[in-house]
């Protein structure tokens, strides 16, 4: 899809930066900026900035840094296009639409419905379990021992006895009986007719990650079957796709996040301090929902139920966490069944415990496989260990197998190259195309160290937007040429085009670059703390010396590449060598 600059800049103007950071980091104001704590990486002193008057945010501690579309990029792990339709979105600015036949417009507001009509039920249910008839679901609800902060935080409700209330209350609302059948939360009936698909439940809002309700799971208050009802897929609830409690897990800011199986488990966990739960949605864990977490951590815990079903689930759950490229450990929940249950009766540190000395997923494995086998019994140790050598074929990487055939050699006292050799020769017998692909290494750029040249060329630029009255000093001296080749000469050339027009506007100039690396150097720059210097002529020095040395960086250059024999060349150093001369009388003035 292609936007035109001035679309995508009127987007970024209708979205202030304070406003949008604000929905997702507390901050508060320092002087021209506001602080908070960066959601970019642990820390536990704010040291990230956002600044209105530019636009942009910036963290002094790990560098991220940006503008409105950045901050969304980096936090929603959008790209830019996606970033690009939720602020417009958020601003209510149209789009040209990429399909704007009849047909992707009507599901569009149908979606637009489904979402509002589940808010709405939401807020019913709210209500209702704050009315007297309401009691029944409340005194569940607290004798679960969930507080009334978490039954709000959660939006905890309750569906009543009545079986067609929240149908006359839609209806009321004006939704017609097609919507209504689209959004799950009303059944039809041939035989019995129009009823509500919750009544008499305590009513969990499901809701994605940007916080919208999509669907409910209703829990009878005590015995009964279905133990849970859930919202069946409609067209803003996939349940596949979403996870209950990542709306605020991935704002946890923990470098890890909790699976756990129920709806009650992540609401006694967030309530025992580990915002970091999220469950399924009544289905099995998918490989979707292993995608969607990668967005926002490297590495899993499960904290399945104890029973056979939850390590079956752990078990079928593992590979499809470590084929999204996540890390993986597994919390051992015995004696209890579930982490509701082990927490209201060994509490939170105990949890945290057994976090701590969570188990690798591969152990877990294998300790799940070693209880089919009867290891006093040769034979049977002897097929336990030849599964246990095809298991550690999964390692590719030398150095990772090694350590995992260490470990394991030790544990049951095989020998390593013993079990080497085993490896070995299954790793032979295994048809090569059947080998997993070698997951390509996702290679950390690292940012260059700024060479000596750039670092003048960042420090002239940062002068230029703190002081802009040096631009019409310099600018016979220091043209974009000067400037190598990247993120620094884009910049120049658009800084030095908004200082000729009086119109400087940092943010703007960010919207050019689109991946990340590049939007956090052009950020840096803006965002660079000058040094303090004693007073205004210990200042006025330092910037004549870094434009001096911009200008004989930028000659040193020429000179490098100039061949003898060019004239036009010869002219151009020349030329460079006058301005270097008069650049040394120049005098510029901070004023
Ligand atoms: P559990 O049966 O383990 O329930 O189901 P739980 O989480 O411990 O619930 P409490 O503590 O008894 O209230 C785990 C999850 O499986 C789904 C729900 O999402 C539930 O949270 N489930 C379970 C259903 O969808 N339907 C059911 O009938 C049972
Ligand atoms: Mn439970």
């Amino acid at each position: 899809m292609y936007y035109s600059d001035e679309l995508i800049e009127d987007i970024r103007m209708k979205n202030d930066i304070l406003d949008v950071v604000s929905g997702y980091v507390k901050l508060q104001k320092k002087g021209s900026s506001y602080f908070g704590l960066c959601p970019f990486h642990n820390e536990k002193s704010p040291s990230f900035s956002v600044t209105p008057s530019k636009q942009m945010y910036y963290c002094f501690g790990c560098g991220a840094g940006g503008n409105v579309y950045t901050f969304v990029m980096q936090y929603e792990n959008y790209d830019f296009v996606e970033a690009v339709k939720m602020l417009a979105e958020r601003a209510g600015v149209e789009l040209p639409e990429e399909n704007n036949d009849a047909e992707s417009r009507r599901a569009s507001d149908l979606r637009k419905t489904l979402l509002e009509i589940n808010k709405k039920a939401a807020y019913f249910y709210c209500y209702k379990l704050r009315q007297k008839d309401g009691r029944l679901g409340y005194q569940y609800l607290t004798g679960r021992e969930l507080s009334e902060e978490t039954i709000k935080k959660f939006g905890l409700g309750y569906a009543g006895k009545y079986r067609d209330e929240l149908y006359r209350y839609l209806k009321n609302e004006g939704y017609n009986d097609v919507v209504l059948r689209e959004s799950g939360l009303i059944t039809f009936d041939e035989a019995r007719g129009v009823y509500d698909k919750f009544f008499n439940r305590v009513m969990f809002p499901i809701m994605d990650v940007n916080s919208r309700v999509i669907g409910f799971g209703g829990r009878v208050m005590g015995e009964g079957e279905p133990k849970y009802l859930n919202s069946p897929e409609t067209k803003v609830f996939e349940k596949s796709r979403n996870l209950y409690g990542l709306n605020i897990a991935r704002t946890s800011r923990k470098p890890y996040v909790i699976i756990c199986e129920g709806y009650m488990d992540v609401i006694s966990l967030h309530q025992a301090g580990f915002q970091n739960a999220v469950a399924s949605l009544g289905t099995a864990f998918t490989s979707g929902h292993a995608s969607l977490l990668k967005r926002y951590t490297e590495e899993v815990m499960l904290s399945y139920d104890s029973d056979g079903a939850g390590v079956k689930a752990a078990l079928r759950a593992i590979p499809i966490c470590k084929s999204a490229g996540l890390r993986v450990k597994v919390i051992n929940m015995k004696p209890y069944k579930d982490p509701d249950e082990f927490i209201k009766n060994l509490g939170k540190e105990a949890y945290e415990e057994r976090i701590q000395s969570a188990q690798n997923a591969f152990f877990f494995e294998i300790s799940v496989l070693e209880e089919q086998y009867d290891l006093k019994d040769p034979e049977s140790k002897t097929l336990f260990i030849n599964e246990l050598a095809k298991k550690l074929l999964i390692f590719e990487e030398k150095i990772e197998r090694n350590n995992y055939l260490e470990a394991v050699a030790e544990k049951y006292h095989i020998g390593f190259a013993n079990l080497e050799g085993l490896v070995n020769k299954f790793g032979l017998q295994m048809d090569p195309a059947a080998k997993r692909q070698e997951e390509p290494e996702r290679a950390k750029k690292k940012l260059d160290a700024d060479s000596a040249g750039e670092q003048g060329q960042k420090l002239l630029l940062t002068w230029l937007i703190e002081k802009p009255n040096i631009y019409p000093q310099i600018k016979k001296y220091i043209t974009i040429e000067d400037f190598d080749e990247g993120v620094y000469k884009t910049v120049a050339l658009h800084l030095f085009e908004q200082l000729e027009q009086h119109k400087l506007n940092p943010a703007q100039i960010l919207n050019i670059f689109q991946n990340q690396e590049e939007q956090g150097k052009a950020a840096a720059l803006f965002n660079t703390k000058l040094e303090a210097l004693e007073g205004k002529m210990e200042e006025e020095k330092a910037v004549k010396d870094i434009v001096l040395k911009v200008k004989q960086h930028s000659l040193e250059n020429l000179n490098k590449n100039s061949d003898p024999s060019d004239m036009a060349g010869l002219q151009r150093i020349l030329a460079g060598k006058s301005i270097l001369q008069e650049l040394e009388k120049l005098h510029i003035s901070l004023d």
